[in-house]
């Protein structure tokens, strides 16, 4: 028996591949960024290929740098950015288009005219799938391609195309490819497509009509936590089985061991995802959040979520670093926030892809305000890692009013992770514009511990959640200590700032 699981993380910035062991610890990591095509304005594409050529890679370097091989690594599980849409020929196993990103808008005339059609307008499949009409989502990007990419359509409808979100491209290249792939996803990820019926777990006729998407092209639904496979002989982990998969904010909270109604966190990655737990029922938010499948672990019930998706976040930083100049490392933002002692008036509100949860405003766009001749690059600095913790603030009033109309209890503690929770001012400041305790685990690299959990539940390397929820550690908390008045005015601000961004599309 293996004594490690391996988890590879397919992210927006990057594709990781990581070893823990028994006792959830991360033994060695490889990881590669690929590029970011963005041929137009409202734009984002990545080169599935590369993503693929680049997951080989990491694995290699992952099993390389713990001086391990097939034999030692008792499961695979996989994870992922969600909603990505990858199209690809199922004969040649060449992608037919570039994936189209989830940050990606091109798609909002679709969406409109959708919203357009019905009487409930942007909320016309939210009672069957949780989500509003957005190009956030897979199904307009599908529709897309097909438009778009010639003969493609056609091809589609002879069944000759294959969509997946990038655990269903993974797992269908590292179980063969054209050689007998497994053509599956989970049901958290189904769930981010706007084609699943969140009830019965299964596509659905209606969504796929209105969308144009054949049935044909779609994976299978499985769970998130069931042995899908195996590695395909010409891979590195040969014959090891596939166990688990969960789209990325799904597989964070569940490598927080926040598997229980009630349970939360926060992930700071490219964009912010908060996750509230609602167990095995389906709530819907009258605030503004999605309703997602959490997780489901082989025959068992799915559990549900809401959530609260923030379009952008370290990719706000990553902006300021390659499309404006005005620091030459992402750690770099850290010490040039600390230059000042406060924002000095200035507001950034990263609307690049409009504001999604708890707004979900398409017409909106990034707006920098409050600037004047004292203004330096440190208060942008500044502006830019305070939007991260204010729209964390803004989507938090959205769980605890959906969840006091419930009757339930505020969140009172918030668990977080991702890159961003390195940075203990910015964590300080979080916890203070939440007015609630911030807590960072020991192990921070979540989401892939999220998916090596759901794929060793699946073959018996861990007992159960018990066991999970024994692994997890605190690191660090942060307690609230700022003056509630200046709180108020920060967010009061940071509110007028974001009534500026709005309405800017014409
Ligand atoms: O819904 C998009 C999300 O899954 C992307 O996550 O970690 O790549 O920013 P991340």
């Amino acid at each position: 028996m293996g004594n490690y699981i391996l988890a590879i993380d397919q992210g927006t910035t990057s594709t990781r591949a990581i070893v823990f062991d028994r006792g959830g610890r991360l033994i060695a990591t490889g990881q590669r960024e690929h590029t970011q095509h963005m041929p137009q304005a409202g734009w984002v594409e990545h080169n599935a290929t590369e993503i693929w050529k680049h997951t080989q890679e990491v694995i290699g370097t992952a099993l390389g740098r713990a001086k391990l091989n097939e034999s030692d690594i008792e499961a695979v599980g996989i994870t992922n950015q969600r909603e990505t849409t990858v199209v690809w020929n199922r004969e040649t196993g060449e992608p037919i288009y570039n994936a189209i990103v989830w940050q990606d808008t091109r798609t909002q005339s679709i969406v409109d005219q959708l919203a357009a059609e019905s009487e409930l307008g942007a909320e016309r499949f939210k009672a069957k799938t949780g989500l509003p009409l957005a190009s956030y989502f897979s199904a307009s990007k599908i529709a897309w391609i097909l438009e778009n990419v010639e003969g493609a359509r056609e091809e589609a409808e002879a069944g000759k195309l294959a969509f997946g979100t990038t655990d269903t491209w993974v797992l269908w290249n590292l179980t063969g490819g054209v050689n007998g792939g497994i053509h599956t996803t989970d049901v958290t990820n189904a769930s981010r497509t706007m084609l699943m019926d969140l009830k019965t777990l299964t596509w659905d006729d209606e969504l796929l009509g209105a969308f144009g998407v054949p049935r044909s092209m779609l994976p299978e639904i499985r769970s998130s936590s069931e042995v899908y496979g195996t590695a395909h002989e010409t891979s590195l982990l040969r014959g090891t089985p596939i166990a688990g998969i969960l789209g990325d904010q799904q597989a964070a909270t569940f490598g927080q061991a926040a598997f229980n109604a009630g349970d939360s966190k926060n992930t700071y990655g490219t964009g912010c995802f908060l996750i509230f737990q609602t167990g095995e029922d389906i709530v819907h938010s009258a605030n503004g959040l999605l309703t997602t499948v959490s997780y489901k672990l082989g025959d068992e019930p799915a559990h549900y979520a809401l959530e609260g998706s923030i379009a952008v976040a370290g990719s706000l930083v990553q902006w300021l670093r390659d499309q404006i100049g005005l620091i030459a490392s992402a750690t770099e933002v850290e010490k040039l926030a600390a230059s000042v002692d406060d924002n000095g008036g200035v507001y950034l509100v990263p609307a690049f892809s409009g504001l999604f949860a708890p707004y979900w405003r398409p017409d909106a766009r990034g707006a920098l305000v409050g600037l004047t001749r004292y203004s330096n690059r440190g208060h942008i600095a500044r502006a830019a890692l305070e939007a991260v913790a204010y729209q964390t603030r803004d989507v938090l009033d959205a769980v605890n009013a959906d969840v006091a109309a419930a009757n339930g209890a505020p969140l009172t503690e918030l668990r977080v992770d991702g890159g961003m929770v390195a940075n203990d001012t910015l964590m300080q400041f979080q916890a203070d514009m939440l007015n609630t305790s911030v807590v960072r685990p020991a192990v921070t690299e979540t989401t892939a511990l999220g998916a090596a959990y759901a794929a060793g539940l699946a073959v018996g390397f861990w007992s159960g959640l018990d066991e999970l929820r024994e692994n997890w550690r605190e690191d660090q908390r942060w307690e609230p200590s700022i003056n509630p008045g200046e709180r108020d005015r920060l967010l009061r601000q940071w509110h007028k700032a974001v009534t500026k961004s709005m309405d800017w599309v014409d």
